[in-house]
């Protein structure tokens, strides 16, 4: 399955009672294998969590942890942008020549680099003495 249809799949079990804005985020691991994740969103709403966030525990937990793709799905008017919060995660896994692909559901796509999305990211070479 492509990354765009795996990503609008999840998206439909997106748990989002409070915002209504449903995420689905689809990420290629080095091996080739898809994860997926929804937002999961929560009464006390800083507890919520990103679609990004559910994929890449979905993949670190397959005990990989590398990115090489991933593909974000929204609906809304405007193409969606991973939030700050998960541009770090992302970063975590990802060299910055991955591309970040966002969709929505009517329609509309556009690819990002990461090292576009977030420049001068923190890492762990950051704390090497
Ligand atoms: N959300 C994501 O899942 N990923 C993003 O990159 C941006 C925002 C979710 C969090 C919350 O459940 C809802 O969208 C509204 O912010």
């Amino acid at each position: 399955m492509s990354l765009k249809k795996a990503a609008f799949a999840v998206r439909d079990n997106a748990y989002a009672p409070y915002s209504k804005f449903h995420v689905g985020a689809a990420i290629r691991s080095a091996s080739g294998a898809v994860f997926v994740g929804c937002n999961v969103e929560n009464a006390a709403y800083p507890e919520g969590t990103c679609a990004e966030a559910g994929a890449i525990a979905a993949m670190i937990a397959a005990g990989e942890t590398r990115i090489t793709d991933v593909y974000v799905a929204a609906g809304g008017p405007m193409l969606i942008t991973p939030c700050g919060g998960c541009r770090q995660k992302l970063a975590e896994f990802s060299n910055g020549d991955v591309i970040v692909q966002m969709g929505t559901t009517s329609g509309l796509e556009n690819e990002m680099r990461m090292d576009a999305l977030l420049p001068g990211a923190f890492g762990a070479g950051h704390m090497e003495e």
